[in-house]
């Protein structure tokens, strides 16, 4: 029954700033999964220090990491998927469309650093869709601060509520392990990276039994810190969880299997199922019959003799059958699908049917961009999954007069897979590649002149941010566009964008056309 399978499916993103143990995590909750039976299976999107200057590595590495893109398996009667993100930075936009399409986030977090930029930038996505989030400490066994000054500062910086499932039982060279207080159980702390621990019962933690596993001293200190828990803690709320604005914290460490099982089951029993999708016309929910879903990303085979790529579509509703004439929205094209792919742990496969929650690789060879949609007929286009306004600019110009022609069509399909956005100057007809990362201007030069054959170059242009610009007020919208005609761009849609050239010229526009209004994100 389609019901079911809806029930049974969490579709989830962990995030963290590079280095936290994101990584180390998914991998963990693999072995729980018996998706993969030893540790260091996981080519993980993961891009390596060392590799941070070298772009080629890099695509190479992505390029590998294809089959870890998604990660499903079973667990308990739940069918787990796991959307991976990269960990660079300048693939950040890459990140913010996979948690487009996922129905929940665990974010990991270093003990010792806490909150970092990256996962500042990657909280405030989840704010603006009230993405569920739980957080997992990790690093335990490392030395780090008071627990209780962590929470303080996730909620400060992530801004959102919290509420400690677990809480440790010191930490470094002390730590002894966790108390959680979702199953009102002691777990003891033990190094090892294969082995796991199973909980201790202790239903009230005035049980002197505490005190004889753990030592008096280290019993006191968990019963007043877990009194002061419950005083300035509100007990936990799922209903709170699920809008999100309150995040589970449990403490562990990943590398050492520790407290992994237990986030797992936590997360599996509260996290949500696959949920309602907003379109342009109506709400679509996962239960309805006919399929619909979206491509959120694209992903490019380096191999220039095969210019192939994978589309993943998130399947929203009904189910989603090989074979089966589907409508490509935006292409107004039935098309069928021969060889879909489902991703597991560590391999691809041919899959007969998805349901809501999965997500389908479709091999392609240009049909799709990101965002378009697929249907049974009906006309639904997605929305929430933005662009976000780049931080990069630079012109981009042809290098070799023969490949005009090539060079269009390479930039065209690159903007489409999503790897930069491209900006059409209103005032000399130029074009300008905006990046979130400056990685991906070499990418972009090397796969144009790889797999297009056309030779590109870049000349500098200042700026500091692309808006997009609207207004109720037509007059002063044309008066604006009139007075700035030298920083008035084109988006790929043909939408009008503000390029402002420093922070003070955005604030000075801002304060002279109050009726206009300047967007960070390209959907509003
Ligand atoms: P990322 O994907 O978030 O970037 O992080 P990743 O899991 O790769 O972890 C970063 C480093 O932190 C790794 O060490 C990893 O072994 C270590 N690590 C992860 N979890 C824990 C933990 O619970 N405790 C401790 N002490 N370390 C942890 P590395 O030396 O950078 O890499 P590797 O050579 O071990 O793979």
């Amino acid at each position: 029954m389609l019901i079911d399978e809806i029930q049974r499916r969490r579709t989830f993103a962990i995030i963290s700033h590079p280095d936290a143990g994101k990584t180390t995590l998914t991998e963990k909750l693999l072995l729980f999964g018996g998706a993969i039976h030893v540790a260091g299976a996981v080519k993980s999107n993961k891009i390596k220090k060392t590799a941070t200057s070298d772009f080629m590595e890099i695509e190479k590495q992505r390029g590998i990491s294809v089959a870890t893109s998604v990660m499903g398996f079973e667990y308990d009667g739940y069918k787990v998927n796991i959307l991976d993100t990269p960990g660079h930075q300048d693939f950040a936009e890459d990140t913010f469309r996979t948690l487009t399409a996922v129905d929940s986030v665990i974010i990991v977090v270093d003990a010792a650093k806490g909150v970092e930029t990256q996962t500042r930038k990657l909280m405030e996505v989840c704010r603006m869709r009230n993405t569920p989030v739980m957080v997992f400490v990790n690093k335990m066994d490392r030395p780090c601060g008071d627990p209780f000054d962590l929470l303080d500062e996730l909620e400060k910086e992530l801004h959102i509520g919290v509420r400690p499932l677990s809480w440790p039982i010191g930490n470094g060279e002390t730590f002894k392990g966790v108390y959680n207080l979702f199953e009102n159980s002691l777990y003891l702390y033990e190094a090892s990276k294969q082995t796991v621990q199973e909980g201790i019962a202790i239903a009230d933690v005035a049980d002197p039994q505490l005190d004889s596993i753990i030592g008096e001293r280290a019993a006191g200190q968990l019963r007043e810190e877990l009194d002061l828990v419950s005083g300035v803690y509100e007990d936990f709320d799922k209903e709170a969880y699920l809008r999100g604005e309150v995040a589970p914290v449990f403490f562990g460490s990943a590398l050492n299997n520790f407290g992994v099982r237990e986030l797992l089951h936590c997360f599996l029993k509260i996290a949500p199922q696959p949920g309602t999708s907003q379109t342009e016309a109506r709400i679509v929910r996962p239960e309805e019959e006919k399929f619909s879903g979206f491509v959120f990303k694209i992903h490019a085979n380096m191999d220039p003799n095969h210019r192939n790529r994978i589309a993943f579509v998130k399947v929203c509703s009904g189910k989603f059958e090989r074979n089966k004439a589907y409508r490509h929205v935006q292409l107004g094209k039935d098309l069928k699908f021969s060889s879909p792919t489902a991703f597991m742990a560590d391999k691809k496969s041919i899959i007969d049917e998805a349901y809501p929650g999965d997500i389908v690789g479709i091999p392609d060879s240009g049909n799709f961009k990101i965002g378009d949609s697929l249907s049974e007929g009906e006309k639904l286009v997605f929305k929430g999954i933005p662009s976000f306004s780049p931080e990069l600019f630079r012109y981009i110009e042809n290098d070799d007069p023969m490949k005009a022609k090539q060079l269009a069509k390479g930039i065209d399909q690159l903007m489409d897979e999503g790897v930069a956005q491209l900006f059409v100057h209103q005032f000399n007809g130029r074009k300008i590649i905006g990046t979130v990362g400056a990685l991906q201007f070499e990418v972009i030069q090397y796969r144009l002149l790889h797999e297009y054959q056309a030779a590109c170059r870049y000349e500098g242009i200042s700026l500091y941010k692309a808006c997009w610009i609207e207004s109720d007020n037509e007059e002063q919208l044309s008066e604006f566009k009139k007075r700035k005609v030298q920083y008035m761009a084109k988006d790929k849609w043909g939408r009008d964008v503000f390029l402002a050239e420093s922070n003070y010229m955005l604030q000075m526009a801002q304060e002279g056309f109050k009726d206009v209004r300047f967007h960070f994100t390209s959907e509003f």
